[in-house]
C-alpha cells in the first residue's frame, strides 16, 4: 500500500512547488509519487459513469419497482464506500459522465457529493470528463479545472509541456517500484488519461466526439518518453513497462468481438464515434499499452484482446444512469502485481489482473481474467522463433 503521505496537497498549481521544496524536510508530504507497495501491488479501482445529481432527491433510474422509493444517488457513494473497503484501492479512477449535468442544479456541489468517497478515503484519485459532465453551467475547461483543485487528487488539467491540445484532462501518471527496490525511482506502470470529447464538432459528421490528432500525438511523445527512461540507465530494463489508458468513449474498435472472444456482456451497442481517429493504432503502434478502460455504454462490461491490447468496459456504475433493473450496479478493479527478483526484493511488473464487483449483499467479484503476464511475452518471443 502506498503510505499515507501520498496525498497530493489541494493547493494552486503556484504552490505545488513551494510544496516540492518543503517535501525535502517534511518527509510526510514526500509520497506524492504513486508506487506499488510493499506486498509488490497497485490496485486501480474504476468508477463509470455516476451520473451524479444532487443527491438525496435524485432517483435512481431502472431499478426494481420496490427498490425506487429507498434508492438516490446516495446508493451510488454508498457503493464507492464498500468498494474501498473491500479493495483497498491504491488508486481510484472516475472514467467520466461523473456527474449528469442536465439534472444537476449546482456542478461544483455536485463534484464535491460525487468524489466526497474517494476524498473522504485519502486514497489519491484521478478522472476524465465523459459527454454529460459540461451539461450544467461549467463549461468542460470549468468542470476540469475544478476537479483539479480538489482535495487528494492526481487528475492535471493539460500537460504543461504542451501548447496546444484538444479537450480538458489529457495527462499521465507514474506508478513507481516498490519502496527500497531497484526500480523504486522508475516508472514501472504507465498510466494515461485521455479526454475523449462529448459529441462532434465537425457539421457533416454526426454523433460522439474522438481522440484528435493533437492527444495522439501527446500519448506518443509521452509514450516513447517513458519508454527510453525505463530502458535506459540505471537499471535498464529489456522491454517497455506495461501502460493502460483511461478515457470515457470507447474506440471503434470494441466492435470487433463478440461473446466467443470477450468475458463478460454486450446488452447494447458500442456508442463510439462515428469516424476511427486511429486511436487504436497509436496505441499499437507505441506498443506499451496493454490495457483501455472505458465507460459510456452502461450496459456493456466486457473485455477483450484485440492485438494484445484489451478493450475493456468497467459496466454502468451509478443509480442516476440508466441501467438494466435486476442486473447490478458495477465497477472493474485492475490489480498490477511485480515479479520477486532472485535475491529479494521486487522487480518488474509480471502481471496484470482485472475483475468486476457487483453491488450486492457480498460485492460478488466476477469475470476474473489476466489482461497481461510478461511470461506471455517470452512466450510469443519462443513461438515465434520456432
Ligand atoms: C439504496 O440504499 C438504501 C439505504 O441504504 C437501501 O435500503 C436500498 O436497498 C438501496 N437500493 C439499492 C437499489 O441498492
Ligand atoms: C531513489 O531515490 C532516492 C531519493 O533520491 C534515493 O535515496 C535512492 O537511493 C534511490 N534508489 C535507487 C534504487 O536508485
Ligand atoms: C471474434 O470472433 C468473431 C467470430 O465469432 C470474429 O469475427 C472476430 O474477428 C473475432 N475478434 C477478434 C478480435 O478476434
Amino acid at each position: 500500500m502506498i503510505s499515507t503521505s501520498s496525498i497530493r496537497p489541494t493547493m494552486a498549481n503556484q504552490l505545488v512547488i513551494i510544496v516540492l521544496v518543503f517535501t525535502s524536510f517534511f518527509p510526510i508530504l514526500s509520497g506524492q509519487q504513486l508506487r506499488f507497495d510493499k506486498n509488490g501491488e497497485f490496485r486501480i479501482l474504476q468508477v463509470a459513469d455516476m451520473h451524479f445529481a444532487n443527491g438525496k432527491t435524485t432517483p435512481c433510474l431502472d431499478v426494481l419497482p420496490q427498490q425506487v422509493a429507498s434508492c438516490s444517488d446516495l446508493n451510488t457513494s454508498t457503493f464507492i464506500h464498500r468498494l474501498i473497503l473491500a479493495e483497498k484501492p491504491h488508486l481510484i479512477v472516475f472514467t467520466g459522465d461523473n456527474i449528469f449535468g442536465f439534472d444537476t442544479t449546482n456542478p461544483a456541489r455536485s463534484m464535491d457529493a460525487a468524489f466526497a468517497p474517494a476524498i473522504e478515503s485519502n486514497i489519491p484519485w484521478a478522472a476524465v470528463l465523459g459527454n454529460h459532465d459540461q451539461e450544467s453551467t461549467l463549461s468542460r475547461e470549468g468542470v476540469m479545472k475544478y476537479v483539479v483543485g480538489m482535495k487528494n487528487t492526481l487528475s492535471k488539467l493539460n500537460p504543461p509541456e504542451v501548447q496546444d491540445i484538444d479537450g480538458y484532462g489529457n495527462y499521465n501518471l507514474e506508478v513507481h517500484g516498490a519502496e527500497g527496490s531497484a526500480l523504486a525511482n522508475k516508472s514501472t506502470l504507465n498510466l494515461y488519461f485521455l479526454d475523449s470529447g462529448d459529441y462532434s464538432k465537425v457539421p457533416s459528421i454526426l454523433g460522439y466526439d474522438w481522440i484528435k490528432p493533437s492527444q495522439q500525438v501527446w500519448f506518443q511523445r509521452t509514450s516513447n518518453k517513458l519508454q527510453k527512461a525505463y530502458m535506459g540507465k540505471p537499471e535498464a530494463q529489456k522491454s517497455p513497462a506495461p501502460g493502460l489508458v483511461y478515457f470515457h468513449i470507447p474506440l471503434p474498435e470494441y466492435a470487433s468481438f463478440d461473446s466467443s472472444n470477450f468475458t463478460g456482456v454486450r446488452q447494447e451497442g458500442i456508442s463510439s464515434a462515428s469516424i476511427n481517429s486511429g486511436f487504436f493504432a497509436t496505441m499499437a503502434e507505441a506498443g506499451d499499452v496493454k490495457a483501455v478502460f472505458t465507460g459510456h455504454d452502461h450496459l456493456n462490461d466486457f473485455c477483450g484482446d484485440l492485438v494484445g491490447i484489451h478493450l475493456c468496459y468497467a459496466g454502468g456504475f451509478g443509480y442516476h444512469a440508466y441501467g438494466k433493473a435486476g442486473w447490478s450496479r458495477r465497477t472493474r478493479m485492475v490489480v498490477a502485481s511485480l515479479e520477486k527478483r532472485n535475491k529479494g526484493g521486487w522487480g518488474a511488473v509480471k502481471s496484470i489482473k482485472t475483475w468486476k464487483r457487483l453491488d450486492d449483499k457480498h460485492l460478488t467479484a466476477i469475470d476474473a481474467q489476466v489482461l497481461w503476464s510478461k511470461m506471455s511475452t517470452r512466450r510469443k518471443k519462443e513461438i515465434g522463433r520456432l
